[in-house]
């Protein structure tokens, strides 16, 4: 009779073992399927045919890739573009977070209309990486997760600056070609209100008159950093000032690229042209000696670490560790000078 009972009990336990085990391989199921799960990462860019950000989203969807290859998880990237217009970005970013999307990469219209875009993200709990256009600080700060992944645009001048001031000491009058003691330029400049356009246009002529050099603005205007509005500008420009305009500052390098083929179309490759950004063509054009120099703004590493970070929200509500973040909020590409 004992030893019927017992093998009563061992079959009675030998089941509640069996359902135990069942049950935990469903639960690590269920927990893998859950870590698996994809991630949807909405995009939204300020138009489609900027160069430079065209670029960022280049490498954001080759770090994607990558990124589904390694792990096995399904990423989801959706990029649309706004048309310039603030109402048409804040519908877009609307539509991601109905859909339920896991994060939001914004490279805002205006910049300074960004806190209606993260109260209704943050109101749903998902993270925002702005990029490439820069909320104000207090922005920022709206909500817990929320980055800027971008350059820091002082010192994209001072390295443009610095650039023009090793060229002129190494041979002052391979710029200053009237030989007047002065250096004759103009200025391309970005977007009005956009944080580059302001802070290039300002630092890279400041850095180089403090460092002794007299400049002499002969006019300059905003070309919202396209090739072709630049291209006209400096038309009318070369019509007003023709070879007396000695160095062509641009804030970007398709303004310079536009910039060159005026001055080309007008016989004047001999004038000095500066850029920012070394997008290909911009890198190119100064391997072809089209361009004096630029400064590389790193889109890889922008386009990298603005997946990074939206791939480690989206999955487990914190930026990655290897991710060197500032201020608990910015990433800052690493930059550096692109010369002959
Ligand atoms: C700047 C870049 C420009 C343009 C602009 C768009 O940082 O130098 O080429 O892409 O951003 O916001
Ligand atoms: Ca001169």
């Amino acid at each position: 009779m004992g030893g019927l009972k017992s093998r009563h009990i061992f079959s009675a336990a030998a089941v509640a073992a069996a359902v135990l085990i069942i049950f935990c391989a469903v639960n690590i199921q269920e927990r893998k399927k859950e870590e698996n799960k994809g991630i949807k990462i909405g995009v939204s860019v300020y138009k489609s045919n900027d160069a430079f950000v065209a670029e960022i989203v280049k490498y954001m969807e080759e770090s994607a890739r990558e990124y589904e290859q390694e792990t096995g998880v399904k990423i989801n990237l959706d990029v649309s573009a706004a048309k310039s217009s603030q109402r048409t970005q804040n519908e877009q970013i609307k539509r991601y977070i109905s859909l339920g999307y896991d994060v939001i990469c914004v490279n805002i219209v205006d910049r300074t209309d960004a806190s209606s875009i993260i109260d209704s993200a943050t109101a749903e709990g998902i993270p925002i990486v702005f990029f490439n256009r820069e909320p104000v600080y207090e922005d920022i700060l709206r909500g817990e997760n929320i980055y800027y992944v971008g350059t820091d645009a002082k010192s994209t001048a001072l390295l443009q600056a610095q650039m023009l001031i090793d060229i002129y000491d190494a041979d002052p009058l391979s710029l200053d070609k009237n030989g007047d003691g002065k250096l004759q330029y103009v200025m391309l400049e970005g977007e009005t209100g956009h944080q580059d356009a302001i802070i290039r246009t300002d630092w890279s002529v400041q850095t180089v008159a403090n460092h002794g050099i007299t400049m002499e603005k002969l006019t300059g205007g905003a070309a919202d950093w396209d090739k072709n509005q630049a291209a006209a500008l400096m038309e009318q420009w070369i019509g007003t000032y023709g070879k007396s305009i000695e160095v062509v500052l641009c804030n970007n390098d398709e303004m310079a690229l536009g910039a060159v083929n005026a001055l080309e179309a007008a016989g004047m490759e001999e004038t000095a042209v500066f850029g920012i950004d070394a997008t290909e063509e911009g890198a190119e054009a100064v391997k072809d000696g089209r361009l004096l120099g630029t400064v590389n703004c790193n889109a890889s590493y922008q386009g990298e670490s603005i997946f990074g970070l939206a791939v480690s929200l989206g999955r487990y509500g914190r930026p990655p560790e290897d991710l060197p973040i500032t201020d608990g909020r910015y990433i800052r590409s690493p930059i550096e000078i692109v010369k002959q």
